[in-house]
């Protein structure tokens, strides 16, 4: 197997389910406030893509190898949850983070995108470590370029955490993603310079990084899908599907109500 290279009838139809994942985020974020529900949350996104979009949830009964099917159409991983936390009804408190995570199929073609959300007053900690994995996803995007190597993506991430205490979750990566929710390659986030697959402008993938405020190690819980950290410790993630281009990159997952890139980093 290999990495594809999309044409541009593929690319016009990732922009646009780039774009829908995108406002997906926009709209859920005034709901996300102290006493909501994460199945709240989860039943306005899948209504806002199936009802309006007219798209899919590809969360929604995926089933990759070796995992029971995931019951829900968006991920909510709250505060020390790293990524593939499961709706449910337990209400968001003031003070939690939490990432929200959407993929929309349309037309065939996915777009995947994840911000992290403030419940009310976060703290200072909590708000850094949102800041600085937002900024260290964009050091990965920004490594982004035709004939550059992932191993430049996943150092601009590490070699900015790390410095800071923060850790890089390794047992996660970015994809590649088209018709498929995961395709090749695999994009770690962290690594080495030159190293790794070289970017050919046409492939399309996710940056995703999840990082800890403490260690890296992981704990999967019972439920078959939630991702916790093993000390305990809070984690962010953001994630954004970018093609590469000649020039640098493109970001699909783009929207009105996008966070702006950061300056300086
Ligand atoms: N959206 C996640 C990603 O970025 C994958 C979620 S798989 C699910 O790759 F089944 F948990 F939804
Ligand atoms: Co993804
Ligand atoms: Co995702």
């Amino acid at each position: 197997m290999s990495v594809s290279i999309k044409n541009q009838t593929e690319i016009e139809k990732m922009r646009v389910a780039g774009r829908l994942t995108s406002e997906v985020l926009d709209y859920i974020g005034p709901f996300v406030k102290a006493g909501v529900t994460t199945n709240e949350l989860d039943k306005l996104c899948h209504d806002l893509i199936v009802e309006v979009q007219k798209g899919i949830p590809a969360p929604l009964n995926y089933a990759p190898g070796g995992h029971k099917p995931y019951p829900k159409s968006i991920c909510t991983s709250i505060n020390h949850q790293i990524c593939h936390g499961v709706p449910s009804d337990k209400a968001l408190k003031n003070g939690d983070i939490v990432n929200l995570d959407i993929t929309v199929i349309k037309d065939g073609y996915h777009g995947d995108s994840s911000r992290m959300f403030y419940v009310g007053e976060p703290s200072i900690q909590a708000r850094r470590l949102c800041e600085v994995t937002y900024q260290s996803m964009w050091r990965g995007i920004r490594a982004v370029k035709a004939g550059a190597y992932l191993g430049d993506v996943g150092h601009a991430i590490q070699s900015f955490v790390e410095p800071m205490g923060y850790s890089v979750v390794r047992e996660f990566c970015g994809h590649g993603i088209g018709a498929r929710f995961h395709e090749e390659p695999q994009v770690l986030h962290y690594g080495r310079p030159k190293t790794g697959l070289k970017l050919e402008s046409g492939m399309i993938f996710t940056i995703e990084p999840m990082i800890n405020a403490g260690k890296k190690d992981i704990k999967q819980l019972g439920d078959g899908w939630t991702v916790v950290t093993k000390d305990h410790s809070l984690s962010a993630q953001y994630e954004h599907t970018i093609l590469v281009t000649d020039t640098g990159f493109e970001v699909l997952t783009v929207s009105d109500g996008c966070p702006p890139p950061p300056a300086n980093v």
